[in-house]
């Protein structure tokens, strides 16, 4: 629908309530017109309104999300791919930020290179290629979820099958097992298991993170064909589940990363590729966990059906 009203039309807009539930925004009509004279700078300016009038200054930060978990009351995330790379990071991250992560993936929880107290409670063995052990392991995650909330699902772990020497497999030369494994684990079990946890996120008015890659819109040296599909696909899900799931309160957002220094990078990656990104590095684990904080925040109340590119330029 397009707005006809001019600008001069308009009448003075009210304060409105903050859709995310913090304070009324204070609209330009709501700000003192006058100060005094001689009085400090801050004061004069309306971006400072809210000092003037005594909000607490730590209130605009939890209204905008920034804040630790904690202080809201713990916040609950089911992560897959946590036990290295990118998902890795990330638990490191959110354990700080005060969450609780259960965690997913094949092998059994190392407690020499995973710091955090409630690893082993929280890790739950699973093959995301198995379909029946994926709906053994969303009854086992509701379980340990008790009835309770899910604030976020990040579903992150992925394979890139190459071939016996490390080369890329393309769309001749792969294996139909690869292509069902690529499929089921980077796209199939994502959907599964955000349907099965419904519920749980719905009650949390929770998040879903899909992590696809830059490989889903380019083809890529290293990257296979039935990885770049399934990445694609699954920018596509995002689309549609966020699309599905937002008349229930879940937001439903993907990250694409270029080159992140993980295992899954192949082992020329990083001297092929720097010199050819615009920030000429390939990226840390942490740069992504960052940006998956950013969407499972309060600050990303009103994104939902994003894509959010994390490559130092190298799409461009
Ligand atoms: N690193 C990059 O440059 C890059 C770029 C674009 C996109 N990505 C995407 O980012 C995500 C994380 O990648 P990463 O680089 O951190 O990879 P990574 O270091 O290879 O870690 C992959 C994780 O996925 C888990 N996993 C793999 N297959 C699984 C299965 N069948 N069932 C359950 N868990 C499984 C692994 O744990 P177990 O071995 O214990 O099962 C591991 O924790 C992936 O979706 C990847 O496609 C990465």
């Amino acid at each position: 629908m397009t707005d006809s009203t001019t600008v001069s039309e308009r009448p003075e807009p009210p304060a409105v309530a903050d859709p995310a539930g913090g304070a009324p925004i204070a609209t330009p009509a709501a700000i003192p017109a006058a100060v005094p004279d001689g009085a400090p700078a801050e004061a004069r300016c309306p971006f400072h309104a809210g000092a003037m009038a005594g909000a607490p200054g730590p209130g605009v930060l939890a209204g905008a999300g920034l804040a630790p978990a904690a202080a809201a009351g713990p916040k609950t995330m089911v992560l897959t791919g946590a036990s290295r790379g990118i998902g890795h990071a990330t638990v490191r991250l959110f354990a700080e930020a005060g969450w609780r992560i259960i965690t997913c993936s094949r092998q059994p929880f190392d407690r020499a290179r995973c710091p955090w107290e409630e690893g082993p409670d929280d890790h739950v063995q699973v093959d995301l290629n198995d379909l029946r052990a994926l709906n053994l392991a969303i009854v086992d995650i509701k379980a340990r979820l008790g009835g309770g909330p899910l604030h976020a699902l990040i579903n992150n772990a992925g394979i890139s099958p190459k071939s016996p020497e490390g080369g890329r497999l393309s769309s001749l030369t792969t294996p139909v097992a690869t292509w069902m494994e690529v499929l089921h684990v980077n796209f199939l079990a994502p959907v599964l298991l955000a349907r099965g946890l419904f519920d749980e996120l719905k009650a949390g008015q929770g998040t879903v993170v899909n992590v696809t890659s830059i490989v889903g819109s380019r083809v890529h040296p290293f990257a296979g064909t039935a990885y770049a599909t399934s990445k694609a696909a699954l920018a596509c899900l995002t689309r549609e589940m966020a699309h599905d799931f937002a008349p229930h309160g879940i937001r439903v957002n993907a990250i694409a990363p270029g080159e992140i220094k993980t295992d899954i990078l192949s082992p020329d990656t990083e001297a092929r590729l720097a010199p050819l990104i615009p920030m000429r590095r390939v990226g840390s684990p942490m740069e992504v966990a960052k940006v998956l904080h950013f969407l499972c925040s309060d600050a990303a109340s009103y994104v939902t059906g994003e894509e959010i590119h994390i490559n130092g330029g190298q799409a461009l």
